[in-house]
């Protein structure tokens, strides 16, 4: 096994910056919000993993049964001999490709990419263990502004799974696939894990679970404030909040003030007040339709050359070639 290598474009100086703009705007805008991305410290990370074992958190089994299901396919489709993973996470569902991808294709290089560099570290060492013949090359950078950073050569497949794209807004969605359409060579492909739209009596208790997983997710996000920005937030007086926005086909996570409360958020020198019951929007996880996937890839350059969708519906896994 050769030892994998670990690239990093996020300092912690880069990531505190980044997250002093993010506050500073999000804290002061009417309503208040903050950028998913915060909640991914090593403990945002390992409560995220905790919540894919959750019994209400149906998408990333039926992602991983699907991936099952179809990996044979995907290889001998895609025969990359790269593959880059965008927001890799504990890259857990990713051996499942691997191993389709280097028994029934030419893969040498895998590229994990995660903000969380600690979690990124981990995968890179366990994927580097688990598959001796492949060179593993992790990158520590925020796929919406760094994806020029990622190396190129060898015939590539961008992966991104577990929904992650339902994190971006409309705008942000197509500038992020035009962005990866611009790094890809024609001829190369993007593989997206979406989450449909189905009924919001299971979509919501995925969001909202009975043992409290998902709140403890949610409150992380002011664990990281306090701690990057020495913010004094008590994050245990705020409830965790996630509905599901018809119009927009998206559950929303919000944190709710449950008292009047004022916030210092001393690296910003900036005092923010939370009136009772206010809420603050952490997170957006859109669910689509597989038309809109195919138009959204479509206005990006890409064509959809296969879709494969669980028996319930809930999950599909897109091939898409950049034309
Ligand atoms: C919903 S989790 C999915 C993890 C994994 N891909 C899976 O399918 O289980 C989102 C992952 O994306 C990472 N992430 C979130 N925002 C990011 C950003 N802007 N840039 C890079 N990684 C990001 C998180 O650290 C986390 O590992």
């Amino acid at each position: 096994m050769t030892a994998p290598t670990v690239e990093t474009h996020l300092s912690e100086a880069d990531l505190t910056a980044a997250l002093r703009s993010d506050a500073e705007r999000g804290l002061t805008a009417e309503p208040k919000s903050l950028p998913p991305k915060w909640f991914y410290d090593a403990r945002g990370s390992e409560l995220f993993e905790r919540i894919t074992e959750l019994p209400e958190y149906y998408p990333t089994r039926t992602e991983r049964a699907l991936l099952e299901r179809v990996v044979g396919e995907i290889a001998r489709a895609a025969h990359a001999e790269v593959l880059v993973e965008l927001g890799a996470g504990s890259a857990a569902k990713t051996r499942l490709l691997l191993t389709a991808l280097t028994s029934e294709g030419p893969l040498k290089t895998y590229v994990p990419q995660d903000v969380s560099s600690g979690a990124l570290r981990d995968a890179a060492d366990r994927v580097a263990a688990e598959f001796p013949t492949l060179a593993v090359h992790g990158v520590v950078s925020d796929f919406t502004d760094t994806l020029q950073n990622l190396p190129r050569g060898g015939r590539r497949m961008i992966a991104f799974l577990g929904g992650t794209i339902g994190n971006l807004i409309p705008a942000e969605r197509a500038e992020f696939l035009a962005g990866i359409h611009d790094v890809l060579e024609p001829g190369e492909r993007l593989l997206l894990g979406a989450g449909l739209v189905i009924a919001p009596d299971i979509l919501v208790p995925a969001y909202d679970d009975a043992a409290g997983v998902t709140a403890e997710f949610n409150r992380n996000v002011l664990h990281v404030l306090n701690s990057r920005l020495d913010a004094d937030f008590a994050p245990d007086k705020f409830d965790h909040v996630a509905r599901w926005d018809p119009d927009h086909e998206w559950i929303e996570m919000r944190l709710a003030a449950t008292e009047d409360m004022t916030v210092h958020v001393r690296a910003l020198d900036l005092t923010v007040e939370f009136a009772r019951g206010e809420q603050m929007l952490t997170e957006i996880s859109a669910k689509f339709r597989v038309e809109g996937l195919r138009a959204e890839l479509g206005a990006a350059g890409f064509e959809t050359e296969r879709v494969w969708t669980d028996k319930d519906d809930r999950f599909a896994l897109v091939l898409a070639g950049r034309l």
